[in-house]
């Protein structure tokens, strides 16, 4: 089966077999299977944070179940569950529709629901981790669904169990604590000033989901119309002492206190420092929009997006002794 129209990089790539599972209830049926006990799997929602150098030697599981049910809503706050299938956009939108606030930072994020939790998706100063009350998967390993509680999950940046566990678990449904009164988060760098372009004085939720879209339709390349899978590249983190040799160094470098005294870098800046913002190699490129976001010109394989990727890599240590480490899933 072709995977080209399943990844939005849009790279070729073949599976052996792709099963689209719109009902939880099959996993226990498929997994009855021996075939399906012992080949190496891969789950794909929407494809947004996949990047195949190759093709998959076994079987692709494409989570397509709906629903979203509110399981205790006291005007206030409320469980909500969503199966791993919808649409994460979508679900923002829904929840902002039913007075929710919280999400709204994480408005246009491309991606299933299910895909969420794995790399604890996050955007303008926001974390998915902070709503999850708990996520049910299918444990390939003890053969049955379980339930996870957000600190079981693990969430870190751009991190969680799932990430590390990519065969045994496959996420089919997460539960949101939503709640009707959470305050607004317009602290990330701009969101104030779009707020202000938009002549809202008073935010309220569907509003800083606007300014975000706005920033979002600017600064990164739409997966629809040109490939990739956002930021290709995690931010890094350094010591304090790597920190503040570089910023000595680099006048004008960003940079964020994080936990236990690191610090967080901009690895856009970093690539864009070295002269790669918008530079094609063979078909692949590095968004002219954002330097953190690698495109696919039309013609791409995964390798030569991961050649470029590597170039990258290789030009920000040689400059900067820092390494980047790939965001997505690299096959
Ligand atoms: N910058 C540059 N050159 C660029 C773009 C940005 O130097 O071409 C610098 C600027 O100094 C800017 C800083 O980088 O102030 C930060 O840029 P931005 O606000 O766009 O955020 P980011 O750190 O590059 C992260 C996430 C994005 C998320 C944005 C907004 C990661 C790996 N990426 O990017 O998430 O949308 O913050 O919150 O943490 C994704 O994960 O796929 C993704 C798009």
């Amino acid at each position: 089966a072709s995977l080209e129209g399943r990844n939005t990089f849009r790279v070729p790539a073949r599976a052996r077999m792709l099963i689209d599972v719109r009902r939880r209830e099959a996993l226990a049926e498929l997994f009855g299977f021996a075939m399906l006990k012992s080949a190496p799997l891969l789950v794909l929602g929407e494809g947004s944070n996949i990047l195949f150098t190759r093709d998959w030697p076994g079987i692709v599981l494409s989570i397509a179940a709906l629903g979203i049910e509110v399981r205790e809503d006291d005007g206030e706050r409320a469980l909500v569950r969503v199966e791993a299938g919808e649409s994460w956009n979508d679900f923002v939108r829904w929840s902002l529709g039913r007075g929710f606030c919280g999400l709204e930072n994480l408005v246009l994020i491309p991606g299933t629901v299910g895909a969420a939790p794995i790399q604890n998706i996050g955007a303008y100063g926001v974390e998915v981790s902070e709503f999850i009350d708990h996520v049910e998967a299918w444990d390939r390993a003890a053969g049955e669904l379980v339930r996870l509680s957000n600190p079981e999950c693990r969430f870190g940046y751009r991190d969680s169990v799932f990430k590390h566990q990519r065969d045994r678990y496959i996420v089919t449904a997460v539960t949101f604590a939503l709640s009707r009164s959470r305050p607004l988060r317009v602290d990330y760098a701009g969101v104030a000033e779009e707020l202000a372009v938009l002549g809202i004085e008073t935010p309220t939720a569907p509003a800083v989901a606007e300014a975000i879209a706005r920033i979002r339709t600017r600064k990164l390349p739409n997966p629809a119309l040109i490939g990739n899978a956002g930021s290709f590249f995690k931010n890094p983190v350094v010591t304090r002492a790597e920190a503040t040799a570089l910023g000595e160094a680099n006048p004008g470098m960003p940079a964020w206190d994080g936990v236990d005294n690191q610090v967080k870098l901009s690895a856009a800046w970093l690539i864009e420092s070295c002269g790669f913002k918008g530079l094609q190699q063979g078909h692949a490129a590095v968004s002219e929009q954002h330097a953190l976001v690698l495109v696919n010109r039309g013609r791409a394989t995964g390798s030569e997006v991961w050649a470029l990727a590597e170039r990258i890599r290789g030009a920000v240590t040689h400059r900067f002794g820092v390494d980047l480490e790939a965001e997505p899933l690299v096959l």
